[in-house]
């Protein structure tokens, strides 16, 4: 991506200090939403990335990872798959669990939405810890589904979510503390 576009993204995204407790810097895509030359530019740089890679779904993460996986899904011509925190898919679900500091969360997919042997790209706002991508990875792992990359626009790389990823590579659009 041309420099100016990722500083114009990266400059369109607000910093929240002390959300969502105290000593946490959050960084708040609405934002970013807001300014439609920053979310072109974003999109755009995906769709670029990814035209042509064979890509036959992009699963999104709830919630923001929609946002940005929908219109990309679009540009790709392949189908959107939302990966949904339990209890909110209809049908029958298949899920991976992963660690936060304390407990564990889960994320769930409907069954049949991914076939065995697809090529998937996984996409979310944001990799911190990992946690979240990981389990899309085990997710898509477990239905045979091969993991094509990670995308995110923002990777905090002091938190070392990339480790959590294996084989898979990431992509991030700007790097944030
Ligand atoms: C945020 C973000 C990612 C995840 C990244 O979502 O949008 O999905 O955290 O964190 P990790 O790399 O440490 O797993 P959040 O859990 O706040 O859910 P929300 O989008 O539904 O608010």
């Amino acid at each position: 991506m041309l420099e100016e576009r990722r500083r114009h993204i990266s400059e369109s995204i607000r910093q929240v200090p002390d959300f969502p407790k105290k000593g946490i810097l959050f960084h708040d895509v609405t934002t970013l939403l807001l300014d439609p030359k920053a979310f072109q530019y974003s999109i755009d740089d995906l769709a670029e990335r990814y035209k042509g890679k064979g890509i036959d779904a992009i699963a999104g993460f709830e919630a923001r990872g929609f946002i940005w996986g929908a219109p990309l899904a679009l540009a790709l011509h392949c189908g959107f798959v939302p990966l949904r925190k339990p209890g909110k898919l209809p049908g029958e679900t298949i899920r991976a669990s992963y660690s936060l500091e304390y407990g564990e969360d889960v994320i769930e997919m409907h069954v049949g939405a991914v076939q065995a042997g697809q090529r998937v790209l996984l996409v979310d706002d944001l990799i911190a810890t990992g946690g979240t991508m990981g389990a899309g990875i085990k997710l898509m792992q477990k239905v045979g589904a091969e993991v094509v990359e990670c995308a995110v626009v923002i990777e905090m790389p002091d938190l070392g979510g990339r480790k959590k990823l294996g084989d898979v590579p990431l992509y991030a659009q700007v790097q944030k503390d």
